[in-house]
């Protein structure tokens, strides 16, 4: 029912109207009712010309029950979350660049939070959001619908990010910081595979003192949870094997258990920061025919 009413709303769209009318049309009943309670309509209606990334209410149905709730009672909070989700000026999908970052209607000490666009292969997300459907014409800009609420990405890079979350990544950020890794971490853009205190428990406690002793094979093992660039889920696909920065390839497989790389499983992914994004896992990745030296594996 939904994917026909949406399907009639395309067909509907051809008539365009002003960005809140069109958004009508699209189906986008959520975010029209949101954009209308946090006041921001008429700004949209009349204003611009904008590029709106617009959820669909599928997208506002994902989201946890609480979140929703705290947006409906915290106008600020959802005015902040909306205004994240359109650039000023009009962007085609044709003009979208991988790695390219647009500053958002939401600022942050007068600065414009920045909205992340990737595209992999033919498919483009923003802020690790699939946008499902480009290029709808409003008189007043131009909409491209997401099939996920994007939230502003924290301003932290990975070191921070890892520090900030002691309490699942202390010994992650032991071993970086033991193969002073922290600097290269802070370059980037780079996707994280990040083993969690318990995937590093797995590892037999005389094996990873040796392993925590060795900066070399230390290293080997850390850059090989590393891959250049920006790589959000919606970007993996099954049976890829991207190429780490250790130099060997890990493999992607997409199943009914989610998603896993090698052996680990991905806890949570797409946690998203200013140099990158992070993908927790629950097994620490060892290169093939890994070996630190005598009596290690
Ligand atoms: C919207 O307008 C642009 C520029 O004129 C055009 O390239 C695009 O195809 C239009 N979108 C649709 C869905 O017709
Ligand atoms: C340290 O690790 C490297 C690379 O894995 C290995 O070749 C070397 O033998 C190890 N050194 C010691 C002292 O175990």
């Amino acid at each position: 029912m939904k994917t026909l009413c949406f399907v009639l709303g395309l067909v509907a769209a051809v008539s365009a109207g002003n960005i809140v009318e069109l958004a009508t049309q699209l189906g986008a009943k959520t975010l029209v009712k949101l954009v209308t309670d946090a006041g921001l309509a008429d700004t949209l209606a009349t204003g611009g010309p904008f590029t709106v990334f617009g959820p669909t209410d599928e997208a506002f149905n994902k989201l946890p029950r609480e979140i929703l709730e705290r947006l409906m009672r915290d106008k600020t909070l959802l005015a902040d979350v909306l205004k994240y989700h359109v650039i000023s000026g009009k962007v085609y999908s044709s003009q979208l660049s991988n790695e390219l970052t647009a500053p958002s209607l939401l600022t942050d000490n007068g600065e414009a939070v920045k909205i992340r666009i990737n595209i992999y292969g033919q498919k483009v997300t923003a802020d690790g959001s699939p946008v499902v459907l480009v290029d709808q014409n409003a008189t007043n800009g131009v909409i491209h619908v997401v099939n996920r609420v994007m939230f502003p990405i924290p301003l932290r890079n990975i070191p921070t990010e890892i520090t900030q979350e002691q309490r699942r990544f202390s010994t992650l950020l032991t071993a970086v910081t033991k193969a002073n890794l922290v600097k290269t971490l802070e370059g980037g853009p780079f996707t994280l595979f990040a083993p969690t205190n318990e995937a590093f428990a797995k590892v037999p406690a005389a094996t990873l003192q040796k392993l925590l002793a060795n900066v070399t094979a230390l290293t080997d093992v850390l850059t090989y949870h590393v891959v250049s660039g920006t790589v959000f889920s919606a970007g993996l696909s099954d049976g890829e094997m991207p190429k780490t920065v250790e130099g060997k390839t890990v493999t992607v497989k997409i199943g009914s258990n989610g998603v896993m790389i090698n052996d680990a499983r991905v806890e949570e992914a797409d946690l998203a920061v200013t140099n990158g994004v992070i993908h927790v896992i629950d097994t620490v990745l060892l290169p093939p025919a890994f070996n630190a030296g005598p009596g290690i594996y």
